[in-house]
Order: structure tokens, then sequence, then C-alpha cells
């Protein structure tokens, strides 16, 4: 059965067109940087985002994991949203591998932190403190609705951060959604970071992989580490050919997934039971909530859905995520206002 699959963007399979690119791409031992494919993405996502530079990596995990041991020493600070992903969501990492100390702050519901609260924790000179060093911002931030950060606050984080003598990072995992969705280009929203991690294994549709971007000081470094942590692949341009087609094609149609999860939150509004979120979606991600007089959670409609051919993920007992992304079109998102009906009415 081929199930409508809302769960995540990252359940994209990559499209013929990358399958056949993937097939015919040209390779070489990507560590000796002899692979033409990739080092075609790295140019490509280096220019597109205004950065000098840029490097391929396995995951977004392992995106932000480089930077901010390329950033940050042992016993230094990261500022971070604590409903970001780099906090809650990458198994700790920066604590278990590199002896950084994170710092969580609260997202606001607008997926921002704000200054004041940044500007409080930033440590003062003691040899009882950590040493605050990085910034980390998350773009579009996914907890709090998949909202896109503006540039104007992003040039206000990076002033303070700067202000500081601090870095600013992005885990920019959508940032291209984000971009889209405030009609800015990406190379203003991420201006003002030092580093930033896009992924294309999400709405840009690519099988595996995402971009590191930064000064070309930061990125040879940001090469070693990957390397340190076995993420330095070879004939990889199969792989990076499915992520050149991602930011050549994919990056000019996420307006479309934006129209659809409106339409689908549209729709879902008028089913009994469900309560979407009164400003969503932002962007591909529709957030909304059993009303109180439904008594089964959504981990049991869930299952109830899937008898229908709908996939989708809770959040919690009482809290869905739908995302829209390439796979889904609109006869789709009909299916599943439809499929909500019946489970629910
Ligand atoms: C905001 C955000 N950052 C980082 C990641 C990590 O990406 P990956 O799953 O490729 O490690 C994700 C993954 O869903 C994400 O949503």
């Amino acid at each position: 059965m081929e199930y409508i699959d809302l769960r995540s963007d990252t359940v994209t399979k990559p499209t013929p067109e990358m399958r056949e690119a993937m097939a015919e791409a040209e390779v070489g031992d990507d560590v000796y940087g002899d692979d033409p494919t990739v080092n075609h993405l790295e140019e490509n996502a280096a220019e597109i985002l205004g950065k000098e530079s840029a490097l391929f990596v396995p995951s977004g995990t392992m995106g932000n994991l480089t930077a901010l041991l390329v950033h940050c020493q042992r016993g230094e600070e990261v500022i971070v949203g604590n409903q970001s992903h780099i906090y809650l969501n990458e198994a700790g990492g920066m604590s278990a591998l590199g002896g950084i100390h994170p710092c969580p702050i609260q997202n606001r519901a607008d997926g921002t932190l704000s200054l004041d609260d940044i500007l409080a924790s930033i440590r003062t000179e003691d040899v009882h403190h950590p040493i605050t060093r990085l910034i980390c911002l998350e773009n579009t931030q996914n907890v709090c609705g998949g909202v896109p950060l503006t540039s104007k606050y992003t040039r206000q984080v990076g002033e303070l951060a700067q202000s500081k003598s601090l870095l600013l990072h992005i885990d920019g995992a959508r940032i291209f959604n984000a971009a889209v969705a405030q009609n800015v280009s990406v190379k203003e929203l991420v201006g003002p970071a030092d580093s930033v991690m896009f992924c294309l294994s999400k709405g840009l549709v690519a099988p595996v992989g995402s971009l590191l971007v930064g000064k070309r000081n930061f990125i040879a470094r940001a090469r070693h580490v990957r390397k340190m942590l076995g993420g330095g692949m070879r004939q990889v341009g199969v792989l990076a050919a499915a992520g050149i087609i991602s930011l050549e094609t994919m990056t000019k149609r996420l307006a479309d997934d934006h129209a659809r999860a409106k339409k689908l939150a549209d729709g879902l509004r008028h089913v009994k039971g469900l309560s979407v979120d009164a400003d969503s979606p932002f962007t591909n991600m529709v957030y909304m909530n059993l009303t109180e007089n439904v008594s089964i959670s959504t981990q049991r409609i869930g299952k109830q859905m899937k008898d229908f051919g709908v996939l989708v993920d809770s959040e919690n007992a009482r809290r869905f995520r739908l995302v829209t992304h390439y796979w889904i079109d609109d006869d789709a998102v009909e299916k599943v206002i439809s499929a909500f009906k019946d489970v629910l009415n």
C-alpha cells in the first residue's frame, strides 16, 4: 500500500530525475577533494548562501555538531533555545563529544530567543563560570510551529553577538522554507551568521545530506572535524548529484508545500475534534490539538488513520504535527481531511 505520509518532510524519497543523476554522477575520492560532483554542490551551496565555502556532511546533526566543535573548546558554553533541535534532539552530542556546555533559554512562541534573555545569559568573567562562546538560532523553528525567523531579528542577534565577541550559528535545516515564506533571499536571512547548516534531505527531497557553510578557514577546520567524526565520505558524488537537483529545482517549489499545508489546515479546521493552532501553518507544518471532548489519544487516532492509508506523527497524546512535502499533492490533502473526518466523526 502506498501511504500518504505526513510524518515529516524527511520521508521524501528521491525523484526519478534524482535517481538518474545519481546513477550518472561523476565521482572521485572526496576525502582527497577529488569528487567533482561534491565540489560542484559545495560551490553552489556557498554561493547561494553568500558564504565563502561549504562542506557536504551526511546529516544535519553532524553538520550542527561539527560547527559547534569548531567554534567551541571544552568547557565553553552555547546559548541555545530550549525548544531547539540542537538542544532536544541531537543526543546531547555537544556535551558528550565536545565537552561543550549548553545554556538553554526559552524559545518564545514565535521561535525567537529574547535579546534580553540572551544578554542576561552571557557569562561574566569569573573563575566559576563556563565561557560563553556561541549563540544558536533555528530557522525555521520546528517545535514552535515551523515558524520562520525574520532577517531583521537575525540581524539583531548578529549585532548583539558581535558586540559581545560571540559567534552565531544557524541551524537552518529548513532555511529555504523560511526564505520562501517571507519572500526574502536565503543570503539575506543568514547574512549575520558565522556558520549555517541546512538540509538537503527534508523539503529539498534528496535522500541524504546536509551542508555546512561559513568562512574558508572555518570550513577547513570543519573538514578536519568531519573526518574525526567519521563523516569523511569517498565516492559520494552519487549523493551530491541529488543535492545539486535539490538546490537547483527543489528550492523553487517550496511555496507549493506551504500552500498545501494551508489548504490542509483550512480543511482540518472544519473537522470536529481537532483544534488547529490559530496561526498554523507558517511554512510546511500544521500543528493541531485534540479538543477536550475527544477521549482517545493521538496515537490511537494515528493507528486508525493508517487504516485509511495516512501516516501521521503525534507530538504527544493530544497534539499532532503534519508536514507537507514534494510527495503530497492536492488529492492527498483532500484524502487526509476526509480520513480525519471518518476517524473522528
Ligand atoms: C531543525 C532541525 N535541525 C537539525 C535536524 C537534524 O537533521 P538530520 O536528521 O539530518 O540529522 C533536524 C531533523 O529533523 C531538524 O528538524
